[in-house]
């Protein structure tokens, strides 16, 4: 009964947003779907098969996973090569290829055939050939062949072939199961599960962190909205991170055909993944530190682009704003009540009958000089661009497409063609380079109107049909030339129209860094894009799931991420939607969204007291933006995501291996966000170290539970002892003025921290334009003593340091700064905080040189690194 009438309200729904005629395509799609693909089913071209095909998909026949006994397996080695690099294993029944790429890093491929060509990827941006080589130890026995190199040891039985991969203590770190097996076009390889292993990643799941215990599915897919626990959704990546007895390891499965990857949910003690075609290849590293495994798989897949700084602030959307004057009130809005913000987002209503790269001119008349108004007052517009293209001669992309073969055909070269937003779309084929450069010269309307990011959706690619749909199996791609089937290339196909856009960008704003935003991606799209997690709901249990979706995409990759702060399908209350402002201040991307037919969600909707506390919360995230834009460098430089979970820094705890409901944000944040209503408190664990409330500044000592206050107007968010916090003055948009001073935040303890700057917006940082910051915070006796070590040419606009010191007991007798008495501070002995500004920071003298100096030494007493000192309201 109620699923009866989900499917009612589902078709009420689809007909008021989409129209009564876009609703019968729809669902007469799949029909369509299966007669293609069965009369195209192995090469042939029969309508009849087509006709059987229909009544074949009403059948809805399912695929059973692969079991070992249905497989062929590679059998006994029977002899060995070794090479500069690689070691191939020829089988009874296939060879077995094991290429070491680094220390940590070992290729496993598979062929039945005996034939390795090279091994083509849109994921990996290195040749074998790049990689420096490494020495290895190879030794051969009886039972086994062993590869031994700095860091582990790739151990083969030779009856039957099997790996292990060890530590250099002889610890295994993965096994084979069964090992690695085929069935026609399918591939599988099973693994064994320890008792206490934990499983990360995946991409873009709607569950917690650790995955061990279930089973999932690899295809992007457009859930039409999710729940929790739905899969697959929009974007996949097929990277696994194990953590056994405390060893971190990553399996990369580079194979983009639908695969599946049950971790232990129809055996506890296996893992398997599998997939419908392609090559069984996959990447194995070891850590055995989590943080060294990111490093090695962006290092394999490529690091995140650096975004332009205002990508960093606070984002504006909803499907949809228009026309031109409600978008002007919403910028009016924000800035007459002093909301911070960047960006407002025009979803599909801004184009002319959701043709991409048009606009509609009722609703908008003049969108350059709009755009050209909205930049005065300090925001950035980023447009919606859909993958489907409307099947319209008269219109000029479809008429361009069309005319130079710029789309996606059924295998007899005729075009394909399915229902998006404007009715039938066809679509770009972004596998091929032809289109690529194509689709990125699109956009030249757009720069030069003044667009300064690009949103990219609907490219699982979509086809709506009755559940979400997409193309045939059968579609054709140029896959580089190399020609592919829709079954391979579906899961690329929003990486590379990214991509597409990214490059396009690029070449027709070369100074400037690009902001792509796309729905759909795979392995290594971080190279081009972010990504948000799209179509969620406005409910309590969806805040917290934005957690562990948002912390897995930063253990894949793709960490410039965030939800849809205040949910997308419903309207949140005040409390929901100031609780999800709080969590969206620690989201990498910061954009509140909704869908059409739902309330208002701008920070203001609810009136008082939501609208002053989201607006504190915007401007902290306005204060905190030298900090963020220094953990988005780091992760640029090392993978290190920008939000964390916790098993990052204390893998060894393991109260940390399935923590969902807080984590770090950057070095020195740990952020416990309220997932339910009329909370007034929560419990968080604080792993080892000393921690300050960052609102009371009491001090906690870690390694256990502590119950917080947090009231509507604070969200529990705690600083490292031993982190100096950058901070800004608060602006209503980046670059509103030059920042005059920079605030650093002192949290007495001892440590390191960084602090990144460049021009915010160009490449000049990557010709060494930047100032990189190196704060060493550490404590003496009865002192505190900050140093920093300056490098980079770039001159920031600011000359002096605030200080503020955290956490003072006593008045200090003596602070010095760069040497010299400082003369004039101010200590509250309430607040415990001690404040004085250090003038004058002498910058490198060249840009090669490295500053170094002793920033402040204060001499008096701060809390002991044990107990709990009393809270305290900070000034
Ligand atoms: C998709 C997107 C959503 C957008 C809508 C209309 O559902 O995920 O963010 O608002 O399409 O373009």
């Amino acid at each position: 009964m109620t699923s009866l009438f989900k499917q009612v309200s589902r078709i009420v729904q689809g007909v008021r947003i989409l129209g009564a005629g876009l609703v019968i395509q729809s669902a007469l799609y799949p029909f369509r779907k299966a007669y293609y693909n069965a009369k195209f089913h192995d090469g042939g071209n029969s309508s009849l098969r087509g006709w059987l095909g229909i009544l074949d998909a009403l059948r809805n026949p399912q695929v059973s996973p692969l079991t070992p006994a249905d497989c062929t397996f590679p059998g006994d080695v029977r002899a060995v090569r070794v090479d500069r690099r690689a070691v191939e294993l020829s089988c009874d029944n296939a060879v077995v290829r094991l290429t070491v790429l680094a220390e940590d890093l070992i290729r496993v491929r598979l062929s039945p055939t005996g034939e390795f060509p090279p091994p083509f990827s849109y994921a990996v941006t290195r040749e074998d050939a790049d990689w420096p080589t490494v020495d290895f130890a190879f030794h051969e026995s009886k039972e086994a062949v062993e590869i031994r190199t700095a860091r582990l040891t790739c151990r083969v039985t030779k009856s039957p072939c099997r790996l292990t991969f060890l530590d250099l203590d002889g610890a295994v770190i993965s096994a084979d199961a069964a090992g690695m097996g085929w069935r026609g076009e399918r591939v599988a390889c099973w693994k064994t599960l320890g008792p206490d292993e934990h499983l990360y990643g995946l991409g873009e799941k709607a569950l917690g962190l650790d995955k061990r215990g279930m089973a999932f599915e690899m295809w992007n897919r457009d859930p039409q909205t999710y729940s929790p626990g739905d899969d697959p959704i929009y974007l996949n990546i097929p990277f696994l991170l194990g953590l056994r007895e405390g060893r971190g390891y990553g399996i990369f499965y580079d194979n983009t055909f639908r695969s599946w990857f049950d971790l232990g949910a129809g055996q506890e003690d296996v893992v398997r993944f599998e997939a419908a075609g392609g090559e069984l290849r996959y990447y194995f590293f070891y850590g055995p530190e989590l943080t060294t495994v990111l490093d090695r798989y962006t290092e394999l897949t490529g690091r995140m682009i650096m975004p332009p700084l205002w990508a960093l602030g606070y984002h504006q959307n909803r499907w949809s704003y228009y026309p031109e004057a409600r978008v002007r009130e919403i910028a009016h809005e924000f800035r007459a009540r002093r909301i911070p913000c960047d960006s407002i987002h025009l979803d599909i209503h801004y184009m002319d009958g959701y043709r991409c790269f048009t606009w509609n001119r009722r609703h908008f008349p003049d969108p350059a000089r709009m755009i050209a108004d909205l930049g005065e007052q300090g925001f950035k517009v980023v447009v919606m661009i859909d993958a489907g293209i409307k099947a319209d001669p008269k219109y000029w992309v479809c008429a361009e497409g069309l005319e130079q073969g710029m789309f996606c055909t059924y295998p007899d070269g005729r075009i394909f063609g399915g229902p998006v937003w404007p009715g039938e779309c066809h679509f770009p084929d972004f596998t091929s380079p032809r289109v690529r450069a194509w689709w990125g010269e699109l956009y030249r309307g757009l720069v030069e109107m003044g667009v300064a990011g690009v949103w990219n959706d609907m490219n699982e690619p979509v086809v709506i049909g009755f559940q979400g749909d997409t193309f045939p199996d059968c579609v054709r791609h140029d896959w580089e030339g190399q020609g592919a089937d829709h079954r391979q290339a579906h899961n690329v196909y929003g990486m590379q129209m990214a991509r597409a856009t990214a490059e396009g960008l690029m070449r027709l704003r070369p100074d400037e860094r690009p902001l792509v935003i796309t729905r759909s991606a795979w392995a290594g799209a971080q190279r081009y894009c972010m990504n948000w997690t799209a179509d969620n709901q406005s409910t309590w249990p969806q805040l917290k799931l934005t957690m562990p979706m948002v912390m897995t995409l930063g253990l894949c990759g793709m960490a410039f991420s965030g939800p849809d702060t205040g949910g997308f399908s419903g309207t949140p209350d005040g409390e929901l939607l100031t609780r999800w402002m709080q969590l969206g201040v620690f989201t990498p991307f910061f954009r509140n969204h909704t869908a059409i037919l739902t309330g208002d969600q701008e920070p203001w909707v609810h009136g008082e007291p939501y609208t002053t506390i989201n607006r504190r919360f915007v401007e902290l995230r306005y204060r905190l933006l030298p900090y963020v834009y220094t953990a988005f460098w780091q992760c640029a430089q090392s993978g290190l995501p920008i939000m964390r979970p916790l098993l990052l820094g204390w893998q060894d705890d393991p109260r940390t291996h399935a923590l969902d409901d807080e984590f770090l944000f950057g070095d020195a944040f740990l952020v416990a966000p309220i997932g339910e209503p009329g909370a007034t408190s929560r419990q968080v664990y604080l792993p080892a170290g000393t921690w300050y409330d960052f609102w009371s500044d009491a001090v906690y000592v870690g390694g256990r539970d502590v119950l917080v206050d947090a009231p509507l107007e604070r969200m529990p968010l705690f600083v490292r002892a031993g982190s100096v916090i950058p901070m800004w003055p608060v602006m209503q948009y980046v670059g509103q003025r030059p920042v005059d001073v920079l605030t650093l935040h002192v949290y007495p303890g001892d440590g390191e921290s960084w602090l990144y700057e460049d021009d915010g917006h160009s490449w000049a940082c990557q010709r060494g334009e930047y100032r990189l910051t190196r704060f060493t915070l550490r404590r003496e006796g009865g002192a505190l003593e900050l140093r920093c070590q300056i490098e980079g040419s770039y001159t920031p606009t600011y000359d002096r340091y605030r200080v503020v010191v955290h956490g003072v007991e006593h008045e200090p007798r003596r602070v010095t700064a760069d040497g010299q008495p400082v003369a004039e501070w101010t200590f509250d002995a309430e607040s415990r905080q001690l404040r004085f500004n250090v003038i004058k920071i002498r910058p490198p003298r060249s840009p090669v040189e490295t500053h170094r100096c002793k920033l402040c030494r204060i001499c008096c007493k701060f809390p002991s690194r044990k107990g709990h000192t009393r809270p305290r309201r900070s000034g």
